[in-house]
């Protein structure tokens, strides 16, 4: 210190800037740079800081000269503190526990979003919601009494074969149909009814592009004194509309449903396989059902229907495999 003292301006200056310089490269951490930057810079007693203080007390010339160096060194400090940090943030150097850059761009957790097939299922529901039908959920174990034999489906009915039926007992079944649905809130509420119902349904298929062992549906029922399969037929109709665009095309025609008389099948043309596809069977709800339900079939009609949720979506979104819905293939699911 003693020789310090003898020196003058400007060589107090350079060693300064020797030390420091010397200090902020062997600095490894973005305290020891900021405490530098305090040390060397602060604006009230920065050490770089006091010796600019001492200027106006020189003779002019020797100011001059020892300002213009004064500020030279201040720049170029502050440079290597800059680059020292620069560094530090690219991984240089070991960085304290304790920073944390508030600068730096915020990192986002992964957001996922709504499957397409919730989606369509969510906008099938939006479409019924608002024309005053409630979404009501059941059971996927079911009584073979209810997914068959009061939709008028006896034990030997032969139309029993094409829905080939995973039994957990001899009268518990996974359903194989969200029709029990009609059924069993027949039971409990009485007309005018208005519901959906969007659910997992399971049969014994072979897998292929358009089967699998467990799919979905959307059963619909409407239950009240006056309605008629030409309002069954507009309704569903209107859905499609709603769903696929005003241009979309469909078209009607005759089926056979145990439990609904007359029964309809509706398709939809589907512009890019150039097929028309078939998308719900529907009809009016057979006397007999309502029967089963203590609901006078001389009072009261219903007509019902039921969709595939993975059908509308495979058409909607022009899907050729229904597989894909199921696999979880990120690369998939991230295009929707
Ligand atoms: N349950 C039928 C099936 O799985 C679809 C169906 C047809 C439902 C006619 C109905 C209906 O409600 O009235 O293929």
């Amino acid at each position: 210190m003693e020789s310090v003292l003898t020196l003058n301006m400007k060589e107090k200056l350079n060693l300064l800037k020797s030390k420091a310089l010397q200090e902020i490269s062997s600095a490894n951490s973005f305290e020891k740079i900021e405490n530098l930057r305090i040390r060397l810079l602060g604006r009230k007693s920065g050490e770089l800081t006091l010796l600019f203080q001492g200027l106006p007390k020189l003779p002019l010339q020797e100011r001059k000269e020892a300002g213009q160096l004064a500020n030279e060194i201040k720049k170029s400090l502050e440079q290597a503190l800059l680059e020292k940090e620069n560094y530090l943030k690219k991984g240089g150097g070991k960085v304290s526990k304790n920073w944390l850059d508030v600068t730096a761009p915020a990192i986002l957790p992964p957001i996922g979003h709504t499957h397409p097939l919730t989606r369509v299922i969510n906008e099938a529901k939006d479409i019924f919601r608002y024309l005053g039908f409630t979404s009501v959920d059941g059971p996927e174990a079911e009584l073979d009494e209810y997914n068959f034999q009061k939709l008028l489906l006896h034990k030997d009915h032969p139309a029993r074969d094409v829905q080939s039926t995973y039994y957990i007992s001899e009268e518990v079944l996974l359903r194989t149909q969200t029709s029990p649905m009609q059924i069993r809130y027949m039971e409990r509420h009485k007309p005018p009814i208005r519901i959906i119902s969007p659910g997992r349904v399971y049969r014994r298929d072979a897998i292929d592009a358009t089967h699998l062992p467990g799919f979905f549906q959307m059963e619909g029922l409407l239950v009240d004194d006056q309605t008629s399969l030409t309002h069954l037929i507009g309704v569903l109709t209107f859905f499609c509309k709603r769903l696929f665009g005003e241009n979309v095309k469909t078209r009607v025609y005759g089926h056979h449903f145990p439990y609904t008389e007359p029964s309809i099948e509706m398709e939809v043309y589907h512009e890019k396989s150039k097929k028309w596809l078939e998308i719900l069977g529907a009809g009016m709800v057979h006397p007999n059902v309502l029967r089963n339900v203590d609901i006078d079939p001389e009072v009261y009609r219903g007509w019902a229907f039921g969709m595939g949720p993975d059908r509308l979506a495979m058409i909607r979104y022009g899907i050729d495999d229904i597989r894909h819905f199921y696999n979880g293939d990120l690369r998939f699911l991230e295009q929707f």
